[in-house]
C-alpha cells in the first residue's frame, strides 16, 4: 500500500501486534490504526500477560469494535489463564482501566500462533512482529511453525531493562519475567530484533498536563481514551508515586514510524532463566572495547526522545480520534 499521512509518502509495512490488553497496549493498538502511512495492521496476536488469555483476547475484540475495525483477524493466545495482581492494580479489573467497553457477538478463537503463521507467509520477507506482552506466542510460533523464521523480517520487542532496574523484580521487566524461557528462545532465533526496554520507555512519563489536549472530544472514542488514562494516572500515583503514567508499549510501535525517537545499539542479550534473584533479567555485554565481548544478536533501544515520543503519539491520536467526532 502506497498513502500519504502526515506528509510522510511511503510505504506502509505489514504488523502483527502480539500483545495483552493492557491500557498501553490499548494506547499502541490506537497509534498504530493512526499510522496506516508506516504501519499496515494485518493481525492481531493476543496472549495472556497483565490479565489472562481469554480477557486479552475479548479486549482486543472490544478495542476493534470500538474503532470500527472489525476486519483485522485476532488470534487466541498462549499464557496463564489467571492474572498478577499487580497487573490488575495497573490496568483495572478488566485490563482496560474498568471502562466497561461492551463485546458484541462471541468471536471465533483462530489460534494465535496459525494465525501469525499464515501472516507471516502471506507477507514473507517484509512482516514486522511487533510484540509487547510476555512473547510465549511468538516462542511457540518458531517452534511450530519453523518457516515463519525465514518470513519474518523483523520481531520489535517491548521487554527487558539492560542498564537498570525492573519494574517486577530488580533484575526484571514484567514481560520477560512473565516467560523467561519464551523470551531466551525468541532472543536466540537469530530473526532481527530490536528490544525496547525500560532504559527507553521510562523516559516518557506521559504527565497529566497533555490529557487537556483530547478534553474536547465528545466522541465515545475521545471518551474512551481520557477515561483510559485517567485510571492509569490514579494507579500510577498510588503504586510507584507518579505524576503521569509511562506508557511502555506505544514506543515501540513507534519504533517503526520514527525510528530517529530511540538510540540503537548491536549488543548480545541473554534471558536470565535460571537465577534465585534474577530470573527474567535481560543480560547484555556492553563491554566496548574488549576481545571478550560477544558477538551482538539484537539491537537494544538504550535511549530515547521522550518529548518526541510524546508529541508524535499526541499528534496521532488526536488527529485518530478527531475522525470519530459528529
Ligand atoms: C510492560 O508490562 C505490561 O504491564 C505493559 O503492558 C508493558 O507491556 C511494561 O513492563
Ligand atoms: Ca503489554
Amino acid at each position: 500500500m502506497v498513502s500519504e499521512v502526515g506528509g510522510n509518502i511511503g510505504l506502509a509495512v505489514p504488523v502483527v501486534l502480539d500483545t495483552d490488553p493492557g491500557i498501553d497496549d490499548a494506547v499502541a493498538l490506537m497509534l498504530a490504526l493512526a499510522s496506516p502511512g508506516e504501519i499496515d495492521l494485518v493481525g492481531i496476536s493476543t496472549v495472556g500477560g497483565n490479565i489472562g488469555r481469554q480477557g486479552t483476547f475479548e479486549n482486543a475484540h472490544r478495542l476493534l469494535q470500538l474503532f470500527g475495525r472489525e476486519g483485522v483477524p485476532v488470534g487466541f493466545g498462549w499464557g496463564v489463564e489467571a492474572d498478577t495482581p499487580a497487573a490488575r492494580h495497573i490496568h483495572g479489573m478488566d485490563g482496560l482501566g474498568e471502562t466497561g467497553l461492551p463485546l458484541s457477538g462471541e468471536p471465533e478463537k483462530i489460534p494465535s500462533v496459525e494465525l501469525m503463521a499464515r501472516l507471516a507467509a502471506a507477507h514473507a520477507g517484509r512482516l514486522n512482529l511487533v510484540a509487547v506482552g510476555p512473547l510465549t506466542n511468538v516462542a511457540a510460533l518458531l517452534r511450530e511453525f519453523p518457516e515463519s523464521k525465514g518470513q519474518i523480517s523483523r520481531i520489535v520487542v517491548m521487554g527487558g531493562a539492560v542498564k537498570r532496574s525492573g519494574n517486577v523484580t530488580p533484575s526484571a521487566e514484567f514481560n520477560i519475567y512473565k516467560d523467561p524461557e519464551s523470551a531466551a528462545e525468541v532472543f536466540a532465533s537469530g530473526i532481527p530484533l530490536l528490544l525496547v526496554p525500560l532504559d527507553a520507555t521510562l523516559k516518557a512519563l506521559f504527565p497529566p498536563g497533555r490529557l487537556a489536549r483530547f478534553d474536547s472530544l465528545r466522541s465515545p472514542q475521545g471518551e474512551f481514551f481520557r477515561r483510559l488514562l485517567r485510571f492509569h494516572f490514579k494507579a500510577s500515583k498510588e503504586a510507584l508515586s507518579l505524576e503521569g503514567s509511562f506508557l511502555h508499549d506505544p514506543l515501540a510501535v513507534a519504533a517503526l514510524i520514527a525510528p530517529e525517537l530511540l538510540k540503537c545499539e548491536p549488543v548480545h542479550c541473554v534471558v536470565e532463566t535460571r537465577g534465585e534473584w534474577t530470573r527474567g533479567m535481560t543480560l547484555c555485554d556492553f563491554r566496548h572495547g574488549s576481545k571478550k565481548r560477544k558477538t551482538p544478536n539484537i539491537e537494544v533501544a538504550v535511549d530515547a526522545d521522550g518529548e518526541g515520543f510524546l508529541d508524535l503519539l499526541c499528534e496521532r491520536l488526536m488527529a485518530f480520534l478527531s475522525n470519530f467526532e459528529d
